[in-house]
């Protein structure tokens, strides 16, 4: 077994764990519970919209969704359009606007009580349909698709009233299609599902970056409302942190001009709570029935001004966080005198606890005075659960008739506090959010079935200056139904702080003990600031609860709160020894790191209704191995490509050394392994500590520590055994092909070594060929597939397996320096090339070797140009699939705009025409000026920078095949 064989098989095993791990991520770390949605589908054609309004109506089409039996075919309403996203379909429009027609009408043909008496038009629902386009692999696929939109829009409204606004919503790429139409006086808001906003999930062409260069400054600037939802770690296909909006600072958007940017995750949209796919995101009951809802709300009367579609949003697709914009002018409520009778004192240090409440009543609870400590007063935070019902604004969308307020009240005379009448103000939230209600010995979310839309707990905080005498009182008012209830009280407990780093965490468990009066607190804040939030990190908390057997099922049993940035918040039932995945998006690789955190490190808070048999005693972290892997899994397959080229290049770059015997690709493997292998992985671990910014190399901004270092050496020995694998590939492609590689053979008859003008001439015909009709990557596959035949042939010919087999020390060393005179290339005996290295020239090899020696040196020179060719394929393969499918669906005369830049293909048709003739480079005697450090250039690049942007790989090989042929062409000159 050599190193090659053994490093191969440990590469294949890891790249299968690793998928084993990232198939694991959606069940593990983020469960999905989404109700399928149900309709009966109808799509009209819009055959007016033809080429008069766009060349491109003859690629793509433009449909309008009715639900059979609920709706007139005919478009009456408010006009808003799908833009499905990377090889998706229009008919992804049907869930969200079969939910718009259910909701507008109640019954068939009858408009909903709700939007009958607000004079709202039912949605007229278009979608775009792009044949299933690749659209992430390929920029001016993406830019057709936004112009055709762009008509589209202008379509549909000329079919409306003068002034109509459209709302645009997009699925994955879709989104980017739809950020793009900005800015435009025609869109009243955007919303997005799954789209990679940030960061290209392909990221093969820089065309691509173009229009993401583009959308990031209209996410800055444009004031159109946006939404963007994000499915979460359940999204494979777009990790779901690109996903996030750029942060506008908070102060500057409320100051220069009201830019509404949302971004909210699914595990957090009030009411949905739970982690959805990529594809899912379209369908999932729980998050279209709101998309749908927003639509409809937003096309009313109501939604004239920015500020009025930013609260429409903000109420539907909320995540409970008020933003400043949709806050509006502060409630000024009258002071209330409450009458002795109307209202209810509860002794000092008492909770509020209410079932099943039936009357309406004020309750009033002494604000306790805190124990101050030296630096000063602590602050009490007021904490109430509202089950069932509503607080201000917030409620289940199908509440029960329940309502509490909050009022901050003093005695209405005198400094007594037990008076006649008190004098109550509504007490301002710092918090109002709704937060999950998950079911007793249930998963939470429930599986194909999720929440229901009256499920859900109001929480209501409130800071309680100190040193404050007086009364909370709550007023409950609630009606005849029966059911929900109300808890609250007060809590003046310190945030417990644990220092504990990662370092700690990796070689060991950390446990967090409670005090038995902190864990039957309402609320229990736990921080560990010295704990990185990294979307490659997962951690894995175990919770230890008291379950003693006699007490009854608590109201609401404790529920663990993980918000790791202003738009992500992640909730978990708390079950005795169910590790629960603590995960994030705040950093991720080649992301820009968050600059509005709410805090740094790991910050999580426990709710709970009070003391009761499923108390927290202690919490266990420590790092889930299997879940960072998947995540890791999703995030490094670009950067793995770009170590493989990388591999390549130094393999490329140790065959190229002045040696006086050929070398087979996997005699280069072997010393690649054996002696390049480790000290590159020395490099690229003391090069993951450095901090490069989150741009460059590994993408992470220096929070892993030492973990980023285990990370590069496991890449660079994954890419180098990836690569011995394609060798074995490439070998059992090249022993079939043998036997019909007759073409390639005639190409490479060594007695035609000069340069023809029929050669020049097919040439320039390829170059033209692919300057007008097709993409270069085509030319490229060629390439590939020729230069794969060239090496077939050779193996057919025989002087390989001879060459191969021949044991090393069978084959003559090159003579003592003192037997050669050195002045000039001497053919030594036994066919080895000595030269004269004082002119760092020799002459060409196949002149003067033997015939055989000169075959192998060819094939295997062949060979590993054959290696590099093969992994650069994956980069240029993506337009490809882009190209067949686009000849498939849209015609063969369909223009293919872009892609005929000839020069990304022209040194290789060059190099393969050099090599087909039966030359080769003399690689041997080139001294210091040896082109050959130009892969090293090549690989340190790809390192450096094939993570973030691996189409530069691509570039610095085409520049060092230019160098390499450059240099030659020149010695040719010179000798
Ligand atoms: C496009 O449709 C309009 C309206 O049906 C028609 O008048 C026009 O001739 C069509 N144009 C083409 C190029 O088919
Ligand atoms: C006193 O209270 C403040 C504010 O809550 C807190 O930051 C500080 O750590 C406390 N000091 C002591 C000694 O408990």
């Amino acid at each position: 077994m050599t190193r090659t064989t053994v490093l191969g098989v440990l590469a294949l095993l890891a790249v299968y764990t690793v998928y084993h791990a990232v198939s694991d991520v959606p069940r593990r770390i983020s469960p999905q519970g989404c109700r399928m949605s149900w309709m009966s589908p109808s799509y009209l054609l819009q055959s007016e919209f033809n080429t008069s309004w766009t060349p491109l109506a003859s690629r793509y089409s433009l449909w309008l969704y009715r639900e059979v039996g609920w709706e007139f075919t005919q478009p009456m309403g408010l006009p808003a359009l799908f833009i499905p996203g990377s090889a998706g379909s229009s008919h992804q429009v049907r869930s969200i606007a079969s939910s718009a027609a259910r909701q507008y009408f109640s019954s068939p043909f009858l408009v909903s009580e709700e939007f009958s008496g607000r004079e709202m038009k039912p949605l007229d629902l278009y979608a775009v349909d792009f044949n299933e386009d690749f659209s992430a692999f390929h920029g001016p696929t993406l830019d057709s698709q936004i112009a055709y939109t762009s008509a589209a829009i202008t379509y549909i409204l000329s079919q409306y009233p003068p002034n109509t606004k459209m709302i645009i919503m997009g699925h994955s790429m879709g989104g980017v299609v739809g950020t793009a139409l900005l800015p435009s006086p025609d869109i009243s808001a955007i919303i997005t599902m799954s789209t990679p906003h940030t960061l290209p999930p392909v990221r093969f062409d820089p065309r691509i970056e173009e229009i993401y260069a583009r959308n990031r400054h209209i996410l800055l600037n444009d004031e159109t409302p946006f939404v963007s939802l994000c499915g979460g770690a359940r999204d494979l296909l777009v990790s779901s942190e690109s996903c996030v909006l750029p942060e506008v600072d908070p102060q500057l958007e409320v100051d220069l001009h009201p830019v509404y940017r949302r971004t909210v995750f699914t595990s957090a949209l009030e009411g949905a709570w739970t982690g959805v796919g990529h594809l899912e995101m379209v369908w999932c009951h729980q998050v279209r029935w709101r998309v749908a809802r927003v639509a409809l709300e937003l096309g009313g009367a109501a939604a004239r001004t920015l500020r009025a579609r930013a609260t429409i949003l903000d109420r539907w697709l909320g995540d409970g966080h008020v933003l400043p914009l949709t806050l509006g002018p502060p409630q000024e409520e009258a002071e209330v005198d409450l009458k002795r009778g109307t209202y209810e004192t509860l002794a000092e240090g008492m909770h509020l606890a209410l079932k099943s409440p039936r009357v309406r009543r004020t309750y009033l609870l002494p604000i306790t005075p805190v124990g101050e400590n030296e630096s000063g007063a602590r602050r009490t935070t007021f904490v109430l659960y509202v089950s069932g019902g509503g607080v201000l604004s917030v409620a289940p969308h199908h509440a029960l008739d329940l309502r509490a307020s909050v009022q901050f009240c003093v005695p209405s005379s005198g400094a007594d506090l037990d008076v006649e009448s008190v004098r109550c103000v509504p007490l301002e939230p710092t918090t109002l959010r709704l937060l999950p209600s998950p079911r007793a010995r249930q998963p939470f979310p429930v599986p194909e079935e999720g929440s229901d839309e009256s499920d859900g707990v109001v929480l209501f905080e409130a800071e309680i200056p100190s040193a404050t005498e007086g009364w909370v009182g709550v007023s409950v008012d609630a009606g005849e139904q029966a059911g929900g209830w109300v808890v609250g009280g007060f809590d003046s407990r310190e945030i417990l702080t644990n220092n504990v780093g990662l370092a700690a965490l990796v070689f060991g468990i950390k446990k967090i003990q409670f005090t038995p009066a902190d864990s039957g607190a309402l609320r229990i804040r736990v921080h560990f600031p010295q704990l990185p939030l990294q979307a490659v990190l997962v951690y894995s908390l175990v919770p230890r609860l008291t379950e003693s057997p006699s007490c009854t099922d608590p109201l609401f049993p404790p529920l663990l709160m993980h918000r790791s940035r202003s738009s992500e918040i992640h909730y978990y039932p708390l079950r005795h020894n169910k590790p629960l995945p603590i995960h994030s998006h705040a950093a991720a690789p080649y992301l820009q790191p968050v600059e509005f955190h709410p805090s740094p490190g790991l910050d999580l808070v426990i709710y709970s209704s009070g003391p009761s048999c499923d108390d927290p005693v202690e919490l266990s972290l420590t790092i889930d191995w299997w879940g960072s892997l998947g995540r890791l899994g999703t995030r490094y397959p670009t950067t793995l490509l770009s170590f493989c080229i990388a591999t390549v290049s130094f393999v490329l770059f140790h065959d190229w050394r002045p040696s006086e015997r050929p070398q087979s690709v996997s005699e280069s493997l072997e010393a690649f392994v054996s002696g390049t292998m480790p000290r590159l992985m020395a490099a690229a671990a003391i090069a993951a500590l450095l901090p490069l910014g989150p741009k460059w190399y590994l993408g992470l901004s220096g929070d892993l520590g030492l973990l980023a270092s285990v990370l590069a050496v496991l890449l660079v020995g994954i890419a180098s055994g990836l690569v011995c694998l394609s060798w074995w590939v490439l070998q059992a492609l090249m022993w079939p092909l043998q036997y019909i590689a007759t073409v390639a053979t005639q190409a490479r008859k060594p007695e035609d070594p000069g340069l023809r003008c029929s050669t020049v001439a097919s040439m320039a015909l390829v170059l033209l060929f692919i300057f007008l009709f097709v993409p270069w990557q085509v030319a490229f596959l060629g390439c590939w597939i020729i230069q794969l035949l060239n090496c077939a042939a050779h193996v057919r010919d025989g002087q390989v397996s001879s060459m191969t087999n021949t044991p090393v020390q069978a084959i003559p060393l090159r003579p003592q320096d003192g037997d050669n005179h050195g002045n000039s290339s001497e053919l030594t005996e036994d066919g080895v090339i000595g030269c004269s290295v004082n002119r760092g020239i020799c002459r060409s090899l196949a002149t003067h070797a033997p015939a055989h020696r000169a075959a192998a040196y060819a094939f295997h020179q062949n060979a590993h140009i054959l290696l590099l060719l093969t992994w650069l394929l994956p980069l240029t393969a993506p337009v490809l699939a882009v190209w067949v499918r686009t000849l498939l669906t849209a015609g063969y005369t369909t223009p293919f705009n872009g892609d005929h830049n000839v020069f990304k293909v022209a040194p290789i048709l060059w190099l393969l025409d050099f090599l087909g003739r039966g030359r080769t480079f003399d690689t041997r005697c080139r001294g210091k000026l040896s082109p050959r450090w130009g892969f090293v250039t090549v690989g340190v690049m790809s390192m450096l920078m094939g993570g973030r942007w691996v189409y530069l790989a691509y570039d610095a090989a085409i520049a060092q095949v230019c160098l390499v042929l450059f240099l030659d062409i020149a010695l040719w000159y010179f000798r």
